[in-house]
């Protein structure tokens, strides 16, 4: 054994005793099932729910002229871009491939792909709900970590991996 490995080894072995179970997850893009719907031309694929922090990671994916209706965060968000390029109508700026985003609470926004790319990627880290809010800032609804973690049960059980697939990605 190298000396590289036996110190892999022992920091391994350090992880404190109360910790909770780590998630090492390989997110397969190319598993259709993995990729729950969230409206026309949008999916998005969870990869944690913390139900302690109330907060939420996932990667987003559009095509052509995928939209997320407008919304106000009260809690931070970070995207990183992984592929496309998106845009929020209320913002000129464009993220392509490689930007990163970081959204203060009380952004509130309308995601669209640029026509450029005609699709985006994106790995969000959304630490807190969603409130949809209409043209005039007024309350329609909200998305939070558990009504997250319920849209996505029924989506496993729909495609056949079972309801609890979800289980594995909350802390
Ligand atoms: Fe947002």
């Amino acid at each position: 054994m190298s000396a590289a490995a036996s110190s892999v080894q022992r920091i391994t072995a350090a992880l404190p005793p109360d910790a909770v179970p780590e998630i090492v997850l390989d997110a397969d893009f190319d598993d259709e099932r993995l990729w729950v719907p969230r409206g026309n031309d949008v999916w998005s694929m969870p990869l944690m729910f913390s139900v302690t922090q109330g907060s939420w990671v996932n990667i987003t994916r559009a095509r052509g002229e995928g939209v997320i209706s407008r919304h106000r965060h009260s809690a931070p968000v970070t995207g990183y871009t992984l592929d496309g390029a998106w845009g929020y109508l209320e913002h000129e700026w464009t993220a392509r491939k490689g930007t990163f985003i970081f959204e203060p609470p009380g952004e509130t926004h309308t995601l669209m792909v640029r026509p450029e790319a005609g699709h985006m990627t994106v790995l969000f880290h959304n630490f807190g709900p969603l409130i949809s809010v209409d043209e005039d800032g007024n309350t329609t609804g909200f998305v939070d970590v558990f009504t997250r973690i319920e849209v996505c049960r029924s989506h496993y059980e729909q495609v056949g991996l079972g309801a609890d697939y979800v289980d594995r990605l909350i802390r």
